[in-house]
């Protein structure tokens, strides 16, 4: 199958109380467990990819493995640029194959927030190419990108309503507590500001980014109000580095690298199986 519609796919999961969970890509052994793990639960997945995974992969490389996984899957899979920094990278990932893009404008004030993510849609919807917006900061850190606790902040209803009705976006990210990366103590959602945003744009689907280490019962309630996006990246690296760390602690003479990258694989896929029965999406493709 090619790519599938970024926007399709998350409407569905809006409409019957599901969401579809973006696994971030990080080498071959990540793309591989990812799709493996939909293709088994019949679900629809997204394979997110940052600037940081991306240089590490090289932009082609990254493209042409999403592309085969695609090819090769038999539910619908999608390659989604994550927290796009900026118009001109938005551009280098849209000529290279990306199917749909994240703006991530939310370090700026609202009105610059809603200029480039506004030029980004102007860009990718006539190209058939759909948009993620992000409001408000999510805090931890994401590549090379720290968000301090005081520093983040949830994302505004009105202020959300606006990003949403001047730019045209297909899904909002809005900032309600979560972080990126490893949880320090259990995570405070707050769930009366998604309420809030979701009763002024129930169509919109709305992610929910850092969902790694997010309790269950919160991930439920998070779905039940709206959110049809949830992005998971660091338990699948927590999953695939212990596999490989403890057959190195166990076997101090092992150098062939499929015997520990293939593990490493295996776990990832265990952790997003899990995930998609978490999030609805099973057996939904
Ligand atoms: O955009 C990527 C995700 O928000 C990753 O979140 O660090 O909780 O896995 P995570
Ligand atoms: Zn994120």
């Amino acid at each position: 199958m090619a790519f599938a519609s970024f926007k399709e796919v998350l409407l569905d999961g809006l409409k019957n109380g599901y969401a579809v969970g973006q696994f971030n890509m990080n080498n071959l052994e990540f793309t591989k467990a990812i799709v493996e793990a939909a293709n088994e639960e019949k679900s629809p997945v997204i394979l997110g990819c940052s600037e940081g995974a991306i240089k590490y992969m090289g932009i082609d490389y990254t493209v042409a493995m999403a592309r085969v996984a695609a090819e090769t899957a038999k539910v619908p899979v999608i390659l989604h640029l994550d927290h796009g920094p900026s118009f001109e990278y938005v551009v280098k990932c849209v000529r290279a194959g990306f199917s749909s893009i994240m703006i991530d404008a939310s370090h700026y004030a609202l009105e610059q927030n809603i200029a480039l993510t506004k030029q980004v849609v102007e860009l990718c919807h006539p190209l058939g190419i759909e948009v993620e917006g992000e409001l408000g900061r999510i805090g931890g850190t994401e590549d090379d990108l720290t968000v301090d606790e005081l520093d983040a902040t949830l994302a505004l209803p009105a202020e959300a309503l606006r990003l949403v009705e001047e730019t045209g976006i297909d899904a909002l990210a809005p900032a309600i507590g979560s972080a990126h990366g490893v949880y320090v103590g259990t995570p405070k959602l707050s769930f009366d500001r998604l309420e809030e945003i979701r009763d002024l744009l129930s169509n919109v689907p709305m992610v929910l980014h850092g969902g790694s280490g997010i309790p269950d019962a919160d991930i439920r309630k998070a779905i039940s109000l709206g959110v049809s996006k949830i992005n998971v990246n660091t338990e699948n690296q927590i999953a695939f580095t212990h596999t490989i760390r403890e057959i190195f602690n166990k076997d101090a003479k092992v150098y062939d690298p499929r015997k520990y990258l293939g593990p490493g694989k295996e776990a990832i896929k265990e952790v997003v199986k899990e995930k998609m029965r978490l999030f609805g999406s099973s057996g939904r493709a």
